[in-house]
């Protein structure tokens, strides 16, 4: 596969203004990770970060950062992902590729990697954001809403203006609709939409989900 220079063109001019100046190495590192189908969402996923991290006045490197990163564990075999990420819950046992964002985590931080900020947004991707990092809301919502899901276009529209206002829409239409569906809710994206800072846009009931 031809290597596509845009990750690289991102990073080095982010690199010029920010110290995550590794990034291009790491780029590399996820390249050689992921499917190149993968690659290629990896690669939207961080530009659209980017775009709203900077249309939101957040640090736009991190979240370039944390989105090149977040699905580095995603083609692993499940057996692996529940080594590097022992199940917290029944789903997590029943469905490890729900592992895949702590596996990430795991991983990053055993090859050295230490920012904070982008492993939580790195282990958050798949539940949503625990609150209190803006970075992991904007990885959130480019993950579900890129370009090449074609899904989501009114999430990544107001993302672009309103972050917040489209954490809350992305979560709590999670939410509804695994409720809706008797589907269990992970633990964790409870977590996630008891943490949302527009409490008025609930539309789900507060106790515990349905299953
Ligand atoms: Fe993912
Ligand atoms: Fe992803």
């Amino acid at each position: 596969m031809a290597h596509d220079p845009r990750g690289h063109m991102i990073a080095e001019r982010l690199a010029l203004r920010h110290p995550l100046a590794e990034l291009a190495g790491w780029d590399d590192r996820v390249r050689l990770m992921v499917r190149p189908r993968r690659y290629e969402h990896v690669l939207r996923v961080a530009e659209l970060a980017c775009r709203i991290a900077c249309a939101n006045g957040l640090d736009e490197a991190r979240a370039y950062a944390a989105g090149i990163l977040h699905d580095i564990a995603r083609d692993l075999p499940d057996a692996e992902l529940l080594r590097l990420a022992p199940p917290e819950c029944d789903i997590d046992s029943a469905h490890p590729l729900a592992l895949h964002g702590r596996a990430a985590r795991t991983l990053l931080e055993r090859w050295g990697y230490r920012d904070r900020v982008v492993l939580e947004a790195v282990e958050d991707h798949t539940t949503g954001p625990r609150g209190g990092n803006p970075v992991a809301a904007c990885v959130y919502i480019a993950d579900v809403s890129e370009p090449g899901r074609g899904v989501n276009a009114d999430i990544r529209e107001l993302a672009l203006c309103d972050l917040n206002a489209a954490l809350n829409r992305a979560v709590v239409s999670k939410v509804t609709y695994l409720q809706g569906r008797g589907i269990q809710v992970h633990p964790r994206t409870l977590l996630a939409y008891h943490a949302l800072t527009c409490p008025a846009l609930r539309v789900a009931p507060e106790s515990s989900p349905a299953r």
